[in-house]
């Protein structure tokens, strides 16, 4: 996730640029750079850190004064973030500069490919291999060896990687002036690709246009008076125009000052009729939505998509970049220790399941900030996973530091790109959910929960604890959870409806067994956090061994039931539950016929694997909190007393 933008027209386009990366920042803030069209050449910026930064080094009288360019902030998949990884990324030649919004899946073949061809790299990011593509389409390569120098790269970002390439010189460009358009360029160029992705491209030897591409990542152009501009988002167009192109998945377009032509990837052209953007600035920064929160909820199944993406391609066993023990090290695994604080721990409890039931291993979660002062009995032949969506928690850092102290080897898993807790650990599964705002938790948390699932069958396989055919079938079920995901979005109204009923409620409860109780967990913690409102999650059957005193006429009790194993043990308790009055809400698949004889309130969820439905039945709970604070009226993003990374002890 990143912001993007690209303009075309009469006015400088620098201080448009960083005027529409600021207002795009919430998207992804670790490095930021812009390329700027300059008398002929394409004159490149970027720098590690905040848009300020940017914004200092590229101030200056006239020196970028170019009336077409392209700028980026970013979040980081691939490769730390560093000058040398903010975008732009270029081609040898320095005539063709790309952002990227996305991962590109298969660019470690394309690398290797386009560097035994000559190409020099200068990033560690799977975007730079668009930009050598891109050039190899335009003029053409021949293979190494022969090399005449490519023609220097102008500008302070480029000119470290430039003399990479002159002492390299292996990449001979057998055309000088290109025959090919861009767009044709392009095109050929991301049809060589796989993944997710918003591509703009901008080439000197064709200075009147941008090329833009969309697959999955957003993108929309802004038609002005004489000039276009392109963004990943809404609110950085608003200040210039109100009429959009919303391109859509498999689409291109090329922008001039004079407007932009959209036409798909596979040639046919598209008829686009202008939209009308009537939000104003605050609503359209949360892509229309009133809260970042509910913004986020809505984003999870793109997120899902993104985590699992390129991961589970091979049919007998996920691929986790990042992660690197030896096949040695898992088989002598003796126990795994999970550690993390809040939701994340909860995501852990989750991941207690799938590793015990799937590779057969046992698991310890402990609540970081209880584990750094435990005599814990943490050993070399232990794996130690700290959860973390910020990788900045001082409790998980603290408890991830300590429990290496004890020989532990140390896996991360966490949503920021280059974060402490990243850069700590041996091994590391990026969740990949783009930036989150509200302080409560929703997509990193399932994020989380697919990256422990993707981790417990990676072990499973390896110690040959699952048969193949399981492996894939369980794989199957993953990659559906996304479109399952959609349809409980779908559901909402039913949920707010529930939650406009509830919302005077003063206590709730939230109970179910296994799997179901740690979602439990998970959703009395959301309701907590915006709403305020008092409640508490219980293991179903300990219901009965203490609070089922608080159960009164009316009180509301969420109860779980995805779990056949205990199916019906669970309704036994949600009978104890009617017995004395409490209104029952249940969870429960579509399948579900029997759920209707106990309770009349169910909020449904498709059917999937038992071991993957806390993915979806965390959804309604996550919406449910979500309404219940807006009925009375608190602040959702920023809940009062919290914080959303608390970085102290
Ligand atoms: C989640 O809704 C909370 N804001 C909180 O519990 C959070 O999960 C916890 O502070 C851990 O944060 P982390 O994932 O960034 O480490
Ligand atoms: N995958 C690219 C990178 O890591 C783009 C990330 C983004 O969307 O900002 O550089």
């Amino acid at each position: 996730m990143c912001g993007i933008m690209g303009y075309v027209g009469h006015r400088s386009a620098l201080p448009i640029l960083l005027d529409g990366l600021r207002r795009l920042e919430y998207r992804g803030y670790d490095s930021a750079g812009v390329a700027v069209l300059n008398d002929g050449h394409i004159e490149v910026r970027k720098t590690a850190g905040k848009l300020a930064q940017l914004t200092e080094i590229t101030s200056g009288p006239g020196l970028l004064h170019g009336t077409v360019g392209i700028g980026h902030t970013r979040w980081a998949t691939h490769g730390l973030p560093t000058d040398a990884n903010a975008h732009p990324h270029s081609d040898c030649g320095g005539r063709v500069v790309v952002i990227h919004n996305g991962i590109i899946e298969n660019f470690l073949p394309l690398k290797e490919e386009l560097q035994a061809r000559g190409h020099t790299f200068r990033s560690d990011t799977d975007t730079e291999v668009i930009a050598h593509l891109i050039e190899e389409e335009l003029y053409g390569h021949e293979q190494p060896g022969t090399g005449e120098p490519p023609r220097p790269l102008r500008g302070l970002g480029a000119e470290r990687g430039n003399a990479e390439t002159r002492r390299s010189g292996s990449l001979r460009i057998t055309n000088h002036e290109s025959q090919v358009t861009l767009e044709e360029a392009v095109r050929r160029a991301v049809q060589q690709t796989r993944g997710a992705y918003a591509i703009v491209v901008l080439c000197s030897d064709q200075p009147d246009r941008i090329v833009a591409v969309r697959q999955i990542s957003p993108l929309i152009i802004g038609l002005g008076k004489g000039e276009t501009i392109l963004a990943s988002d809404i609110p950085a167009l608003l200040s210039h125009t109100r009429d959009v192109l919303v391109i859509e998945d498999g689409e291109m377009a090329v922008m001039t000052a004079s407007g932009a032509t959209v036409e798909r990837l596979d040639g046919a052209t598209v008829a686009k009729q202008p939209l009308r953007i009537t939000w104003d600035a605050e609503m359209a920064e949360k892509g229309g939505y009133p809260h970042f929160m509910l913004k986020e909820i809505h984003e999870q199944p793109r997120a899902l998509q993104e985590t699992m993406m390129g991961r589970l391609d091979a049919p007998g066993a996920p691929e986790l970049d990042g992660v690197s023990y030896s096949p040695e090290f898992v088989r002598g695994l003796r126990k795994l220790w999970i550690t993390a604080c809040g939701t994340a721990y909860h995501a852990g409890l989750v991941g207690r399941w799938v590793v015990e039931h799937w590779a057969k291993i046992p698991v310890e979660p402990e609540l970081a900030s209880e584990l750094r002062y435990r005599d814990a009995l943490i050993d070399p032949q232990t794996l130690t996973v700290a959860i973390s969506q910020s990788g900045e928690t001082a409790d998980t850092l603290a408890a991830a530091r300590e429990a290496r102290k004890r020989g532990t080897r140390l896996a991360a898993i966490t949503n920021v790109v280059g974060s402490t807790l990243s850069r700590e650990a041996d091994d590391v599964l990026y969740v990949r959910a783009g930036p989150e705002i509200a302080v409560a938790s929703s997509k990193a948390y399932i994020t989380m929960l697919v990256a422990l699932q993707m981790l417990a069958l990676d072990l499973a396989v390896r110690r040959g604890t699952v048969t193949p055919p399981r492996v894939a079938h369980i794989i199957q079920a993953m990659k559906a959870l996304p479109g399952k995901a959609q349809e409980v979005l779908q559901r909402e109204s039913e949920v707010a409806s529930l939650a406009a009923r509830l919302a005077d409620r003063e206590h709730m409860f939230f109970i179910g067994r296994g799997l179901d109780y740690a979602v439990a967990q998970e959703g009395s913690l959301k309701l907590k956090e915006i709403s305020y409102l008092h409640s508490e999650a219980l293991a179903a059957g300990e219901l009965k061994h203490g609070t089922l005193a608080l159960v009164t006429p009316g009180v509301p009790v969420f109860a779980l039931v995805t779990q056949r194993h205990v199916y019906e043990k669970t309704l036994s308790n949600i009978q104890e539950v009617k017995a004395r009055g409490g209104l029952v809400i249940a969870v429960a698949y579509d399948r579900d016929t029997e759920i209707t004889k106990h309770t009349e309130v169910v909020l449904r969820i498709p059917d999937t694997l038992d071991d993957l439905a806390p993915v979806l039945a965390i959804i309604p709970l996550q919406l449910f909190a979500y309404y219940v604070a807006r009925e009375r009226g608190n602040d959702i993003d920023q809940p009062r007393n919290l914080a959303k990374s608390v970085t102290v002890e």
